[in-house]
């Protein structure tokens, strides 16, 4: 019996959301283990668009049980929020259906406020390009022991207390930055009116999840942005706060990582980035605008415009290892389409050398010159393919090299965001 990770491969945007509603349908829980509501997943049913951004993949299909683990952070105002609009898509929500680890820390109105400021002020180059969300903050809280959790609502008696210890952290960073400080009682109010909506979805979810993989639930574990913002993996300091790695999904839910047998890399066909930080495939001309406008490359939860440009198989390779992917689900190929030749980065230039990684050096990132092999494109369509044999023979032949850079079979291929447009080719829960 398999449980399945799904990670970003690359910087996020890659699909995620797509896949996991697809593999939802076999899977019995789904999990997410890491971040919040900067992640942005959009599911496309029956022509319905569905925008997820703290919510599990999983909420939409009828008898799933959805968690969210320890390793989010839960921002409980947005929480009301997203379950509010997406029950008016006519999806219910309930305990029933959804819980949330009890351990989950939170982010509050300060912590948004400080991401924004930091943000806004911050020096020529200095500038993360967050999603202004608070997840920074809300962990550097966590790591440092004075964070507000979901259990802690539970206890208004002792919840004062927490917050004053919070606040003689954050009062202090205030006044430095030009701001007035808090009063305990307005961040008290503030986790108060949403206690009464959140507390009945608090569940102990480490001993949940392993009642069910006891039981021979099938457990699919839902990454957000990718291995390349993971904290430790990815192109420091242009990360977010988490750790977007494989290995989290079992510290993020509380489970041992023999609880993940199989990790599936959600690979874009081209590659794009939101926010600053080094992109060695970037693409400023007219075909970094095609794929753009082709692949509606705008942020989900920011609207911001992403960057685009080709496929760097270096970046691939490198996530691949650094987080154990078995099999990749390659999506948007059907953007790729109609181009006359497609371009995927095989290698880098350092100063005069050639490199087969990127360098950990965040001077050396931003200076590889990426190294191309060029090959054709295709003329017929691969948007809504249903099976292998409807895709032109460059498409596969480009398929099939894409697999031998990165070192790592297509387990799935996606050709347009529906939920049906989407080939197996080898079914993670049976491998
Ligand atoms: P996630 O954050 O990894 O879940 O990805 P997003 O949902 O932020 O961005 C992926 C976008 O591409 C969404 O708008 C999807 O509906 C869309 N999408 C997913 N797979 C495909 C595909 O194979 N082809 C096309 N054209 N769009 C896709
Ligand atoms: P999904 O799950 C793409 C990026 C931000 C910024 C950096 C840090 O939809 O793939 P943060 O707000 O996390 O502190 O911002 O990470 N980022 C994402 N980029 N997709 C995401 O999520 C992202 N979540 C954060 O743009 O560069
Ligand atoms: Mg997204």
């Amino acid at each position: 019996m398999a449980n399945v990770v799904v990670v970003g491969s690359q910087w996020g945007d890659e699909g995620k959301g797509k896949i996991v509603d697809w593999l939802s349908e076999r899977a019995d829980v789904i999990v997410r283990f890491q971040g919040g509501h900067n992640a942005g997943h959009t599911l496309v049913i029956d022509g319905v668009s569905y925008k997820l951004s703290l919510l599990p993949s999983g909420v939409v299909r009828p008898g799933k049980l959805s968690v969210i683990g320890n390793g989010v952070v839960v921002d409980p105002r947005a929480f009301v929020k997203e379950v509010t609009k997406i029950r008016e898509q006519g999806i219910e929500i309930s305990p029933v259906n959804l819980r949330i680890a009890e351990n989950a820390s939170l982010i509050l109105s300060l912590h948004q406020e400080l991401d924004e400021l930091r943000e806004n002020n911050a020096a020529a180059g200095t500038k993360i390009g967050t999603t202004k969300r608070g997840i920074g903050p809300a962990y550097e809280d966590k790591v440092g022991r004075r964070a507000i959790r979901l259990m802690d609502l539970a206890n208004p008696a002792t919840l004062m207390n927490r917050i004053e210890r919070l606040l003689a952290h954050h009062n202090p960073l205030r006044r430095g930055l030009g701001q007035p400080e808090i009063a305990p009682q307005t961040i008290y109010d503030e986790v108060m009116g949403v206690a009464d909506f959140i507390l009945p979805y608090m569940d102990v979810s480490w001993r949940l999840l392993d009642e069910k993989r006891r039981a021979g639930a099938r457990i699919l574990f839902e990454g957000a942005q990718g291995v390349l913002l993971d904290n430790d993996h990815g192109t420091y300091p242009y990360v977010t706060s988490s750790h977007t790695h494989a290995g989290q999904a079992a510290a993020g839910s509380g489970m041992g990582p023999g609880a993940l047998n199989y990790v599936l890399g959600i690979t874009k066909a081209y590659t794009t980035r939101v926010g600053e930080g080094p992109f060695p495939t970037e693409l400023f001309d007219e075909v970094g605008d095609f794929l753009g406008t082709r692949g509606h490359e705008f942020g989900t939860v920011t609207g911001r415009k992403r960057r685009c440009g080709w496929f760097d198989a270096v970046l691939v390779r490198q996530t691949v290892k650094t987080t154990g992917i078995n099999g990749i689900a390659l999506t948007k190929l059907d953007v790729l389409d109609g181009l006359d030749e497609i371009k995927v980065c095989v290698g880098y230039e350092l100063d005069g050398k050639v490199i087969d990684y990127l360098p950990a050096s965040q001077d050396a990132q931003a200076k590889v010159k990426p190294i191309y092999e060029s090959l054709e494109g295709w003329k017929d369509s691969t948007a809504g393919a249903r099976s292998w044999a409807d895709l032109p023979a460059q498409a596969v032949k480009y398929v099939r090299y894409v697999e031998e850079l990165i070192g790592a079979p297509v387990a799935m291929l996606s050709t347009s965001p529906d939920r049906l447009d989407t080939i197996l080719v080898q079914d993670p829960f049976e491998d």
